[in-house]
C-alpha cells in the first residue's frame, strides 16, 4: 500500500485534462476516485512534529478550519483552470466576497463598487461597510468619467460584477484595472455570471477573482461554496490569516463534491452556453418580448466590450416580457420544463424574477436606476435539449 502520485506538467495540457487530473491526490490505497477526508483534526506521532507544523517548519495538516486534503485538491484544481497563482476556498460565495474585502479594508478607507450588484453584495457595500466606518461610492459602471472621478487618496478596494447580476451589464475590466493600478487600489471581480469558461478577469488586470462555486462549478445545485483566486502573496497572506481566525471554512464533503463536478465542467458549460445563445436569439425575435440581454447579441448595450473580454456569451441571460409584472408572472407560471427558482448555474434551467427575489432588498429607486424592471426575468440555462426549452418558452409566451 504505497501508491505514488503522478507528477504532470500541466503547462502543456488543455482545460479538459486539467479539470480531470489537476489537483488530484490519491492516498496510499491508490483509489481511482479521490477519497473524502471527513475529519476535523489530525494526530501526530510526537510533540515535536506538531510544534514544527504550527511554526511552519514542516508542511502538513493541523486542523480542517485551516485546510484539509479535499480543500487543498479543490484549491489546486481551481487555481490551475483559472490560471491563478493561488486559491482559497470558503463555505459560500458570500463568505468569499466578504473575506476578500474585510481582510484588507479598515475604518477610514474608501471602497468603490459598480451599482449593479447581486443583492447580498449590494448589502455589504451599502450597509455593512459603512457601519464599520468605510466610505463607499457606487458608480454607474459603464460610465468611464464616473470611474475616473470616483477614486480618492484613500481608495483601497474596488468591486465589480461583469456581466452583472441580473441585467448582464458588462464593464470594461482592463479600463477599471488600469485606474486601480494608477490609484493603488485592489480590483476584485465577481465572475459568477460568466464563469471561468466564458471570461478570465485576471488576464485583463484584475487582482482577485471571486466565484460562488454553488453555481456553475457544482453545476447540479447540491452544495454551497465559494473561492477567491489571485496572487499567492495576498491569498496565502492577509486573506488566509483572516480566514483562519474568522472561520468561513468549506466542508470537506462539499469540497469533494465540487472537485468531482469539475470533471464534467467544460462539457456542461459548452452545452449550456450554446443553449443560452440559441434561446437569446429565439427570444429576441419573439413579439411578446420587450428586450433581451445576452453578451453576444449585437443589441447588447456593451456588445463591443463583451467581444473584447469574453470568450463566449455564457449561460445566463435576462429579458423583459411585455408588458407588466402580471404578464411576466403569468408567463413564468405557464412554464412546464423550466423551474421558477432564485438560484442559478444548474443543469436544470431556472427562471428568476429578480425584483421580487434576489434584488428585493435593494431600494426601489436603486432598482429603477439600473433597469431592474418588474417585467424582467433572469434565465439560467441548463443542459436540457434546447429545442425542448424553446418549445417551453414559446408555449408560455403564446398562451
Ligand atoms: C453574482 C453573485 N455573486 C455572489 C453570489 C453569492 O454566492 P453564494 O450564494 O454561494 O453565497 C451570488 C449568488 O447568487 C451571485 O449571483
Amino acid at each position: 500500500m504505497n501508491y505514488k502520485n503522478k507528477k504532470l506538467d500541466f503547462s502543456k495540457l488543455h482545460l479538459e485534462t486539467k479539470l480531470i487530473r489537476g489537483g488530484s491526490i490519491r492516498s496510499n490505497f491508490g483509489e481511482t476516485s479521490e477519497a473524502i477526508f471527513l475529519n476535523s483534526g489530525y494526530c501526530y506521532n510526537d510533540a515535536e512534529t506538531v510544534e514544527k507544523r504550527f511554526n511552519g517548519e514542516e508542511p502538513g495538516y493541523v486542523y480542517s478550519r485551516y485546510t484539509n486534503p479535499n480543500l487543498k485538491m479543490l484549491e489546486d484544481r481551481l487555481a490551475l483552470i483559472e490560471g491563478a497563482e493561488s486559491c482559497l476556498v470558503m463555505g459560500s460565495g458570500m463568505a468569499a466576497v466578504f473575506a476578500s474585502i474585510m481582510c484588507q479594508i479598515k475604518s477610514g478607507d474608501h471602497f468603490i463598487a459598480s451599482r449593479v450588484l447581486f443583492g447580498s453584495c449590494f448589502q455589504i457595500a451599502t450597509k455593512i461597510l459603512p457601519n464599520y466606518g468605510v466610505e463607499v461610492t457606487l458608480v454607474d459602471g459603464t460610465n468611464h468619467d464616473e470611474w475616473k472621478k470616483a477614486f480618492k487618496k484613500n481608495t483601497k478596494v474596488v468591486f465589480i460584477e461583469t456581466p452583472a447580476n441580473p441585467n448582464l451589464e458588462i464593464l470594461d475590466i482592463k479600463f477599471i484595472a488600469g485606474l486601480c493600478k494608477k490609484n493603488g487600489a485592489m480590483l476584485i471581480v465577481d465572475n459568477v455570471f460568466a464563469s471561468t469558461y466564458s471570461q478570465k478577469p485576471l488576464e485583463f488586470g484584475a487582482d482577485l477573482v471571486i466565484y460562488s462555486t454553488t453555481k456553475h462549478f457544482d453545476g447540479q445545485g447540491r452544495t454551497l461554496g465559494g473561492c477567491v483566486l489571485g496572487k499567492e502573496k495576498f491569498v496565502k497572506g492577509d486573506l488566509l490569516q483572516f480566514h483562519r481566525h474568522t472561520g468561513p471554512a468549506l466542508s470537506p464533503f462539499n469540497a469533494w463534491m465540487i472537485f468531482k463536478a469539475l470533471e464534467t465542467f467544460s462539457l456542461r458549460m459548452e452545452r449550456q452556453c450554446s443553449n443560452a445563445k440559441k434561446i437569446a436569439e429565439f427570444l429576441e425575435k419573439n413579439p411578446k418580448i420587450e428586450r433581451v440581454l445576452y453578451p453576444t447579441l449585437k443589441s447588447h448595450p456593451q456588445f463591443k466590450i463583451a467581444q473584447k473580454q469574453m470568450i463566449n456569451g455564457g449561460a445566463m441571460l435576462a429579458f423583459e416580457v411585455k408588458k407588466s409584472k402580471k404578464d411576466c408572472f403569468a408567463f413564468m407560471n405557464r412554464l412546464q420544463i423550466i423551474d421558477i427558482s432564485n438560484n442559478l448555474g444548474d443543469s436544470k434551467s431556472l427562471i428568476t424574477h429578480p425584483s421580487t427575489t434576489t434584488h428585493a432588498s435593494m431600494p426601489i429607486a436603486e432598482r429603477e436606476k439600473i433597469g431592474i424592471t418588474e417585467n424582467m426575468c433572469r434565465l439560467s440555462v441548463g443542459l436540457e435539449n434546447v429545442d425542448d426549452l424553446i418549445c417551453d418558452l414559446k408555449q408560455a409566451l403564446n398562451k
